[in-house]
């Protein structure tokens, strides 16, 4: 910042020809020493195999990918490696998601379709998995990555019926059914109605048929709908027998609930509220 308004000031007391050698010495500076700006280098160790985009064109490429992912600035500090998993307390399953999500990352192949869905209580650390992939896959891979809050999502689509408001229905989901990798934060969080389902079944369907990667973080446990749990041999977890929360099947659907299964490998994140334990006020 200092150096660049120390030059600004040389260049404007010399007059307009310093000016222009200042311009020409940055764009030198600027041109990349591994491609000398074509976007291409030699193939790392085998430049007999020709060429491969530049770290450049990644680098420029991941800036604008990040910006377009929208993710929310509460979670712009997550990544994959600052993930822990051995802090005091820490639940066996917490390692174990997070060497799910890196091999994820490792293995990602864009036609397979085949995404994640992490499930786990409060604060258990799903949404920074999930944003610590959408960066892992944008750095590493250049994927057109989405961060989607489903409250926010089903509230945008239903100020869309307004007449007052601009964006159409369509408009509002076209990102989210084209993103390459979907990250649909927090799914069930609405209270299910018939229009909740239906844009759920909607969305998820769309990619699904599409064979695009979505990513889903919820709070909901994944088991049977109520009416499905109390028809069927289903049997309940003592804890969810004695006050019977809510589960996935009851807030999406049992029909999506048994999509999802095929769209997704199931993650379980078990363990204390990291937020809580870590992150409170009186914490630092
Ligand atoms: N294992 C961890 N290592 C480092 N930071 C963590 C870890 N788990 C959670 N955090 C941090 O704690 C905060 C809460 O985590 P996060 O939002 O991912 O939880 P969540 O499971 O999505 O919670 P919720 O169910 O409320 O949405 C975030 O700031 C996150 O970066
Ligand atoms: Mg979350
Ligand atoms: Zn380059």
């Amino acid at each position: 910042m200092c150096t660049e308004r120390k030059r600004i000031g040389v260049a404007a007391r010399a007059g307009s020809g310093a000016e222009l050698n200042y311009t020409n010495m940055k764009t030198a500076a600027e041109v990349c020493p591994l491609c000398a700006g074509s976007g291409w280098k030699p193939v790392a160790e085998a430049p007999e195999r020709g060429v491969t985009r530049c770290d450049c064109q990644l680098r420029s490429r991941g800036g604008a990918l990040i910006a377009a992912a929208r993710i929310p600035k509460r979670y712009e500090h997550c990544e994959l490696s600052e993930f822990t998993t051995d802090f005091p307390g820490a639940d066996r399953s917490i390692a174990l998601a997070k060497i799910g999500a890196e091999r994820f990352v490792q293995e990602f192949d864009p036609r397979d379709g085949k995404g994640l869905l992490l499930v786990g209580g409060i604060g258990t650390g799903k949404t920074h998995l999930g944003v610590g992939i959408l960066k892992e896959l944008i750095a590493a891979r250049g994927c057109a990555c989405l961060f989607c809050d489903y409250r926010e999502l089903l509230k945008q689509i239903q100020n869309s019926y307004n007449d007052s408001v601009q964006a159409t229905e369509l408009q509002v989901l076209r990102p989210v059914f084209e993103a390459e990798v979907l990250l649909l934060d927090e799914l069930g969080a609405v209270k299910p109605s018939e229009w909740v389902w239906d844009t759920v079944s909607l969305i998820l369907n769309t990619r699904y048929n599409d064979n695009r990667t979505t990513l889903i973080t919820t709070n909901f446990a994944d088991e049977p709908a109520a009416s499905v749990a109390r028809s069927s041999s289903v049997s309940l977890s003592p804890a969810r027998a004695a006050a019977r929360e809510e589960t996935l099947g009851d807030r999406i659907g049992e029909r999506m609930r048994s999509r999802l299964h095929e769209m997704c490998r199931i993650v379980k994140m078990d363990g204390p509220d990291f937020r809580q334990k870590f992150k409170s006020a009186s914490f630092g």
